[in-house]
């Protein structure tokens, strides 16, 4: 731990009118910075680590052709032609700020990260002032001791005569030396998640946001992966990756003028949302986290999933159940009978766990679709005879655990909830309010702290009454789809996106404080949420609504990104597909679901028997390669938007003792040549040994049981045959394939 606090007492404490180096580092990263007294702060360097002789040895950051490379401007006394990170009207209504360095100070960290565990690392401090008010802002930059991350943020406190109004307030600023960078970033939609665009970053603007309200992560995401020296590499250069750590309306720019950097920003959107601050009290900007590799965006992207694991994701070091949701199996058609019925049939699979999805709840306004109900958090006897009671004791008796969805924030306007509380939802003032799912749907005001108390409520009286209760799905169907509080002042109606957020978060908080051990997924219409700002309350996020399994290769591959497998759910579904209508092997979908968190979303009394047994021996299979595919490092080895229709990733163990390759065609065409993939990971002088899962083939492969140096295996790689060598009735134009190696 010292080792990095030293790297960064490279300046001295007291800070002169010259610019003073500081850095901070990670086992692999640097951020070097240059402060002095009544200057902005700007950026030198972020990238490989460098020794405290390099950084001192490093020449300040360059203006040339009209670089400005302040880490944080603000708008109005220098900077007005230029994106900014911050911008305010003062108390006396001027719109000029100036961010002056006062001070900075390094403290040397021990905390806990949001998920509970305990980090350490460094944190520069810098202060700020503007020469003209007494108002403070402070930047923030905290490395951890054993994972590339740092984590940037900020905050204003107001210390002027009255309330000042915020209009612009990005959490970081971060220059990005031009060259051939090239932008990796997804955008989507329900039911299409996470799919990858890559844009080479040239003049102009890049802006990626959201103004959803409620859900940030279905369209377009709030990360990027910046690879700065050429078209995107999975394997090799430089590249640097960013996420904010945020799940309401955000702004993420890219702006690239004719300086010699592209100005990287990242915060809430300020949009319809500026913010009035009182005398004396403080606003802080949600983090940004930025990880650097030279090992290409699935270098940068393991950085992320450690990082995640250890410090972000509820449990991220414990090995999740495999589940059956009931959704697909039987939407709103729940009853006791039908719920037992899929409790021993995901048993007799092999499966842990049974999660009864929406529908079993509503008593004036039963929930037989989703028209109705929401907010009535009550059991439906008339669908379930003996409650919650008798669902937990026939989980009890097939032997699985059991898990429920709700959707707290939520109501329906036909609900008893809604009668007697139409003022807890979010609507224009004046207004009738505008109704989503079903019709019906609105949401509620979680700015409003009594709205806050009955959703903690919705979770706490499930978890009071039925200890038992092992998993919680929770949902959220609805934007904001009209802007208005009936808590928030008419002045303050501008606080509405981030009071609701504040809201959610101070609920998430209480439940983690009392139920430090539930499971609970993160799930807003498929992954509406999929974001680092709530998932540190969540232990996993359903990655879309859309369980086709040729689709989700390619949501799973965006979202792998960013996000751990451990944290993808991934459902073995019927074919023909719910939302795609594609009729898919079993195999295939059982080979896909397999790469993440495995679970299964079917009615199974619908399977036939050798569907029932290729799942059987699936869940088996998966329990062996568990640990490597959940804690192991991800190697991205062939992408899907290679346009050469085979897609392959593996997972190898810490120790480079196991590991597991995934191999996808995705399109079948006669005299097909794909390409043969070599594995990465592993370690060049252990032989590994090869046995297929999962396996339907007559014939074994070639070199089933045969052992191959890594060096062979990452230098040559295996030759897969492009189909499956079956009876002709069970062929299909369907070819998956995976392999697990174990080091001998
Ligand atoms: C949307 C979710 O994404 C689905 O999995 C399911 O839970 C439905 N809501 C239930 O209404």
């Amino acid at each position: 731990m010292k080792k990095y606090f030293l790297l960064a007492c490279l300046a001295a404490a007291t800070l002169g009118s010259h610019a003073e180096k500081i850095a901070l580092s990670t086992p692999n990263n640097t951020l070097v910075i240059d402060v002095w007294k009544g200057g902005e702060p700007t950026f030198v360097y972020y990238g490989a680590k460098l020794s405290m002789d390099e950084i001192k040895a490093m020449p300040a950051a360059t203006n040339a052709n009209w670089s400005h490379l302040q880490l944080y401007p603000a708008y109005g006394a220098t900077h007005c032609e230029s994106e900014t990170a911050f911008a305010m009207r003062h108390y006396d209504g001027n719109l000029s700020t100036q961010l002056l360095v006062t001070d900075y100070k390094y403290e040397n960290i021990t905390d806990l990260a949001p998920n509970g565990a305990t980090r350490h690392g460094n944190r520069i401090v810098i202060t700020l002032q503007d020469p003209l008010y007494p108002d403070v802002a402070h930047l923030y930059y905290q490395s951890y001791d054993d994972v590339d991350m740092i984590e940037c943020w900020t905050d204003f406190t107001n210390n002027e005569k009255g309330t000042v109004t915020l209009t612009q307030f990005y959490s970081t600023c971060m220059p990005i030396r031009r060259g051939n960078v090239h932008a990796t970033h997804f955008t989507g939609t329900w039911a299409a998640e996470a799919q990858m665009v890559v844009d080479k970053l040239q003049g102009g603007t890049l802006v990626l946001k959201n103004k959803d309200g409620m859900r940030n992560a279905h369209t377009e995401r709030n990360e990027i992966m910046f690879s700065l020296d050429g078209y995107p590499s999975e394997t090799s250069g430089d590249v640097i990756g960013t996420s904010l750590l945020y799940s309401g309306n955000y702004r993420t720019t890219v702006e690239t003028d004719a300086s010699e950097y592209h100005y990287f920003f990242s915060g809430i959107n300020p949009d319809n949302s500026e913010y009035h601050l009182g005398k004396g009290q403080t606003f802080t900007t949600p983090r940004v986290a930025y990880t650097f590799s030279n090992e290409g965006t699935s270098g940068a992207s393991r950085n992320f999933h450690r990082w995640a694991r250890k410090y972000q994701l509820r449990h991220g070091d414990k090995e999740r159940d495999i589940l059956l949701n009931s959704w697909e199996g039987v939407y709103f058609d729940i009853n006791q009978q039908g719920m037992d019925q899929m409790m021993h049939d995901i048993a007799s699979m092999g499966g842990e766990l049974f999660v009864m999805d929406d529908g079993w709840f509503g008593d004036k306004y039963p929930r037989k679709t989703d028209n109705s109900s929401l907010g009535d958090w009550f059991v439906d006897r008339n669908k379930l005879p003996n409650g919650i009671e008798g669902l937990i004791s026939d989980a009890k008796k097939n032997g699985v655990k059991f898990g429920i969805w709700i959707e707290p924030e939520m109501a329906n306007t036909t609900s008893v909830l809604y009668e007697a509380h139409p003022d807890w939802i979010v609507k224009a003032p004046g207004r009738e309010p505008v109704l989503g799912r079903g019709g019906t749907q609105v949401v509620l005001d979680l700015s409003n702290p009594q709205v806050q108390d009955f959703v903690f409520s919705v979770f706490d009286n499930l978890l009071t009454k039925y200890p038992e209760i092992a998993y919680i799905k929770w949902d959220c169907n609805a934007p904001i789809m009209n802007h208005g509080s009936q808590y928030l002042t008419m002045d303050n109606q501008s606080h509405l996106f981030i009071a609701l957020h504040d809201g959610l978060l101070s609920v998430l908080k209480r439940i983690r404080a009392k139920y430090p051990d539930v499971i609970v997924q993160d799930c807003a219409s498929g992954g509406g949420r999929v974001n680092y700002g709530l998932l540190p309350y969540f232990d996993e996020f359903w990655v879309s609504d859309d369980t086709d399994a040729l689709q989700r290769i390619y949501m799973q591959w965006g979202t792998s990104y960013f996000y751990p497998a451990i944290a993808q759910a991934s459902h073995i579904s019927a074919a023909p597909n719910h939302q795609t209508g594609r009729v898919v092997s079993i195999k295939f979908r059982a080979d896909v679901a397999m790469s993440g968190r495995l679970g299964m979303e079917i009615q199974p009394k619908n399977m036939t028997d050798e569907e029932k047994n290729i799942c059987r021996q699936a869940i088996n299979d998966y329990k062996r390669i568990r640990p490597i595919v959940q804690f192991g490092d991800q190697y991205r080895l062939h992408s899907p938007y290679e346009g050469d229709n085979l897609a392959s990733l593996m997972y190898v163990a810490e120790q480079k003792d196991r590991a597991v390759f995934y191999w996808w065609k995705l399109e079948t065409f006669v005299n097909q040549h794909l390409p043969r993939v070599k594995m990465q990971g592993l370690d060049p002088n252990r032989q590994y040994r090869i046995s297929e899962l999962n396996r339907i083939d007559n014939v074994a492969l070639p070199f089933e049981g045969q052992s191959f140096s890594g060096h062979y295996l990452m230098t040559v790689g295996l030759e897969m045959p492009s189909g499956h060598n079956t009876s002709y009735s069970g062929q299909t134009d369907w070819a998956s394939r995976v392999l697990l190696l174990e080091a001998q």
